[in-house]
């Protein structure tokens, strides 16, 4: 049965939910599902934008069905080709093989790499700028090359101010039968998927989201419909300018929050222990904005995500085979993978002989940009003693110092 949901008077949401999917792109892990959008307009022309994936490619026809209720499907705008919206491309064409496509030339080549029987004569390949009217609506074509694919684009709707804006503004996370943003505690319930989203699908990608953003800026935008999690209006004060001084932060890998995030690798707890050291006199020097993670039982994209919201890292480890310990090395390539940048750091290192892992860290974090590394490291040989004491007391001092600049 058809569950779509009206977006304005003549759009709607034809998506849906798949709360089954383990890992997103088969790599990052989900947790509370992830939502496949894609919307209808009913003109004197009908429009979909974008398909879906598909695993909720039959729910999906089934609203476009329902919402065109007899009505033939004349364009369909693919905004980006990723399989998680394109998936269901072959299945629209063959239910309405009349429909025109619409994309950019490099969507044109992916689709067909991808082995879509996408035939040249049903698509007009768009450029920057150039626009398309389907009655009352006229919509212009906007490049967003790598946000998050090189052949990405968004479409406004000049209009009624409709930004479709593609893996833009998304967020892990099902719907919970709400469409807005504004209809869900989002700073509360969402911000974290939304980031975490954000930071490892797109966050190596901050200039390029830096030149959406301020083609976006020029426009009255009034809705904001994204390819993933809610939709967001203009007519919900303040829920547009949250997620753009969000995006702002994320695409300038600027903090979010003044804190420290301590990241430990332990084997048998005595790299743990300095680090939970470091945080108990961290709160006793009044840094209560603290967050600590074993490296080895989390997943490094929640590492990623919080990396991209506090300002101070702490990266404690082992070494292991006379390097860093893997789950350790895999969060540091990660980091220089998305391009993180503009933090201040320190160092805990441990070993039993051949302590290495202090000084090849640094390194890593040398190979990245705007990393500044605090002069207090703390080299632990086994385990704690004494001097280890005023060692933390040294590099507690040194991190409160610096947040209180
Ligand atoms: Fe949600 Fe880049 O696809």
């Amino acid at each position: 049965m058809n569950c779509f949901r009206k977006v304005t008077d003549d759009l709607y949401w034809v998506g849906g939910n798949d709360r089954r999917l383990a890992l997103f792109e088969n790599i990052h892990p989900l947790y509370h599902g992830v939502s496949y959008n894609a919307y209808v307009l009913l003109d004197e022309k009908t429009v979909l934008f974008d398909t879906a994936d598909w695993a909720v490619g039959r729910q999906f026809i089934e609203n476009i069905k329902a919402v065109l209720n007899g009505r033939p499907l004349d364009y369909l705008v693919i905004n980006h080709v990723e399989p998680d919206h394109a998936a269901s491309l072959e299945e629209v064409l063959l239910r309405w093989p009349d429909v025109k496509l619409i994309m950019t030339p490099k969507a044109f080549t992916f689709l067909r790499n991808f082995g879509y029987p996408v035939e040249p004569e049903k698509v007009r390949q768009v450029k920057e700028g150039e626009t398309e009217c389907f009655g009352k609506h006229t919509v212009t074509f906007v490049n967003a090359p790598m946000v998050h694919w090189p052949e990405a684009m968004v479409t406004f709707d000049t209009t009624n101010g409709v930004l479709f804006s593609a893996d833009a503004f998304g967020s892990f996370r099902s719907l919970d039968g709400k469409l807005f943003a504004d209809e869900y505690d989002f700073a509360g319930e969402w911000i974290d998927d939304a980031r975490r989203y954000y930071t490892n699908i797109v966050g190596k990608y901050g200039p390029q989201v830096q030149a959406l953003l301020k083609k976006a800026g020029g426009l009255e935008i009034q809705f904001i419909c994204p390819l993933h999690g809610p939709v967001w209006r203009a007519s919900a004060e303040g829920m547009i300018p949250y997620i753009l001084d969000k995006y702002q932060h994320w695409s300038t890998y600027t903090p979010e929050e003044q804190g420290v995030m301590i990241v430990y690798a332990s084997m048998y707890g005595n790299t743990e222990n300095a680090a939970e050291i470091l945080a108990a006199k961290l709160v006793e020097r009044g840094i209560l904005n603290t967050r600590m993670y074993d490296v080895s039982s989390t997943h490094v994209s929640y590492l990623i995500s919080d990396l991209f919201k506090y300002s101070h890292l702490v990266l404690a480890s082992v070494t292991y085979n006379l390097g860093i310990f893997p789950p350790m090395h895999n969060f540091l390539a990660d980091m220089k993978a998305l391009n993180l940048q503009n933090r201040t750091c320190a160092i805990i290192e441990n070993g039993s002989w051949a302590i290495q892992s202090g000084k090849l860290m640094k390194e890593a974090l040398a190979g990245m940009k705007k990393m500044t590394v605090l002069d207090s490291d703390v080299t632990v040989n086994s385990s704690l003693r004494e001097q280890s004491l005023s060692d933390l007391d040294a590099l507690a001092d040194a991190l409160a110092a610096d947040l209180k600049k």
